[in-house]
């Protein structure tokens, strides 16, 4: 029997997982190591983490029956002027997800995904993006989830879902 873990809404309290998770993200490749702090503080992930919880932003936290958190999915409303990797347009949030590595392949992801497009709908928005990297399988837990590539970088793509 898989595991069993259950969501909650993040809270302001949860940001230094979220770091852990973008941390994760950036790692996601077989021996990949970039620092946590080097990553946190990058320009480049900074951005996804600052300052939380904004007005705007939302997010949800896996958790195992320990109360232990396992993973996260979030999203940020980022102004053209600072966009992200995911960025499509104004009003439009990036969505970021990682989930530890010994939690991986029970469906964590894929109910923490579920979850934040649903919210996302709920919050009136009618399209969320994000970015991946194009030899991560999770590109294709995206496409099952409805997502579909809109602009291709050098090896990363921009992957918007409909919402309604
Ligand atoms: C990507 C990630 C968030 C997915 O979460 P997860 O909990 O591992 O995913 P799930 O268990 O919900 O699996 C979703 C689908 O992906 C497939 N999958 C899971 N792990 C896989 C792997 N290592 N290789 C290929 N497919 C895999 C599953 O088979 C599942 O499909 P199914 O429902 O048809 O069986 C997680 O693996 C992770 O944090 N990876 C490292 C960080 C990362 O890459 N983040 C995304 C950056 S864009």
């Amino acid at each position: 029997m898989p595991p069993a873990f259950r969501l909650r809404p993040a809270a302001q309290a949860d940001g230094a997982f979220l770091g852990d998770m973008v941390v994760e993200a950036v790692n996601w490749r077989r021996g990949g190591a970039r620092p946590r702090h080097e990553v946190i503080t990058g320009s480049e992930h900074s951005r996804y983490l600052a300052g939380w919880m904004r007005p705007g932003d939302a997010g949800f936290v896996a958790e195992d029956l320990h109360g232990e958190p396992v993973g996260a999915a979030w999203y940020r409303l980022l102004p053209r002027s600072d966009p992200g990797f995911g960025y499509v347009g104004t009003g439009v949030p990036e969505l970021i997800i990682g989930v530890r590595p010994i939690w991986r392949a029970h469906g964590v992801g894929r109910a923490l995904l579920q979850r934040l497009c649903e919210h996302a709908r709920d919050q009136g928005f009618a399209r969320i993006s994000l970015s991946v990297e194009r030899d991560n399988f999770a590109t294709g837990l995206y496409r099952s989830e409805g997502f579909a590539v809109v602009r291709g970088g050098i090896g990363r793509d921009t992957m918007v879902k409909r919402l309604r």
